[in-house]
């Protein structure tokens, strides 16, 4: 039997499924959740390649990097260093500051509002032990955190996105109960936040959960054109979570290009899903995202190789592969 595999630039048959939404929003999160794991440090210059080339392959919102204590997350203490470098080429100029980041805290806000930057994103934790876990809080004390934070934001003028991390279970703690984790999207979001990106952080979920999860928001006054579903891939669960998010009504998928990332404050937690898997998916299914494939496989292709190891998404071994046996 002989066995072709797919040129770089293939595309999946679009086969529409009904009840689905024409259009969606690819949150990319490479630079910053994919990146914030790894243990060598990779250069200034390559961060901000990466960037470049995301921009360039069409994703329409590249969270950059972090503004937390560079001791937590060593791999971006860069993170006003890259802005500079970011905003100093013509490629990205002034709409680097639209580059989303994430701030813990006030400290936080005051290096991005330093810089200018316009999109900050806060991350909670619905889970007692994850709070203190990354953010060295508990469940109340997190939110007394972000109180300020928010506050001094919204004054400024900055748009807030805010997380909410274990929302399918912890790893300390096991399965997470919605309504705990719909108190506390509904803390964050009261704070003033604009959407809620509900995080799998350990990748457990699977569809029926998500379905009941953003039901429960809606019960709670919170529709799915709020939220976004951030899905970690660990149990090979994230598509079919992104296909009950979307029969759910969800309209933004955060994914990491190559299937890069992990917390480094959450044992177990592997990398996100793969934005090539999600735009294979959505090509599949007629779903617009304004992505190019070629070139962001392309990109991930290359990272790989700064990274030194082979990207675990499905679509760029298939279609990297044949790229890497295509004559130069
Ligand atoms: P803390 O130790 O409690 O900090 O950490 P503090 O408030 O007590 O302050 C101690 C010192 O740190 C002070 O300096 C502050 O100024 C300084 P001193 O007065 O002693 O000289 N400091 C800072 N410096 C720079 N930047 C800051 C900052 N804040 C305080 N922002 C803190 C609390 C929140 C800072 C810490 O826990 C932290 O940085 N945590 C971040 C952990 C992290 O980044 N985790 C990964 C991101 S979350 C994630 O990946 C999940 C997600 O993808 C969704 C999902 O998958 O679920 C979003
Ligand atoms: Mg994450």
């Amino acid at each position: 039997m002989t066995h072709r595999e797919p040129a770089i630039g293939a595309l999946p048959m679009r086969v529409p499924a009904p009840g689905l939404p024409e259009r969606v929003t690819i949150y990319e999160v490479g630079p910053r959740d994919g990146l914030q794991n790894e243990q060598a440090l990779v250069p200034l210059e390559t961060k901000a390649t990466f960037v470049r080339r995301l921009v360039a392959a069409g994703l329409p919102v590249v969270e950059a990097t972090s503004f937390v204590h560079p001791r937590w997350v060593p791999q971006l203490a860069d993170a006003a260093e890259l802005v500079a470098l970011l905003e100093a080429d013509d490629q990205l100029g002034d709409r680097a500051r639209d580059l989303p980041v994430l701030v813990p805290n006030e400290r936080g806000l005051d290096r991005a509002l330093e810089l200018g930057m316009r999109h900050v994103a806060i991350f909670g934790s619905a889970t007692e032990t994850f709070a203190a876990k990354n953010l060295n809080r508990t469940l109340a004390t997190q939110m007394e955190m972000f109180e300020p934070t928010v506050a001094r934001a919204r004054e400024a003028g900055l748009d807030v996105r805010a997380y909410v991390s274990m929302c399918f279970g912890d790893p300390w703690e096991g399965p997470v109960p919605i309504d705990q984790v719909v108190t506390a999207g509904r803390q964050l979001l009261d704070l003033g936040a604009s959407q809620l990106s509900l995080g799998d952080t350990i990748g457990v979920g699977t569809a029926g959960h998500v379905t009941a999860l953003v039901e429960a928001f809606a019960e709670a006054g919170v529709g799915p054109e709020r939220l976004a579903l951030h899905f970690h891939d660990t149990y090979g669960q994230a598509l079919s979570n992104v296909q009950a998010g979307l029969r759910a009504g969800v309209t933004t998928y955060d994914a990491s290009a190559g299937g890069l990332g992990g917390c480094p404050y959450a044992v177990s937690a592997t990398g996100n899903l793969a934005t090539e898997d999600l735009v294979w998916l959505l090509d599949g299914l007629g779903i617009e995202h304004g992505v190019d494939l070629g070139a962001l496989v392309a990109t991930s292709a290359w990272m790989a190789g700064e990274l030194g190891r082979p990207s675990p998404s499905a679509v760029v071994r298939a279609l990297g592969a044949d790229r890497a046996q295509s004559p130069a």
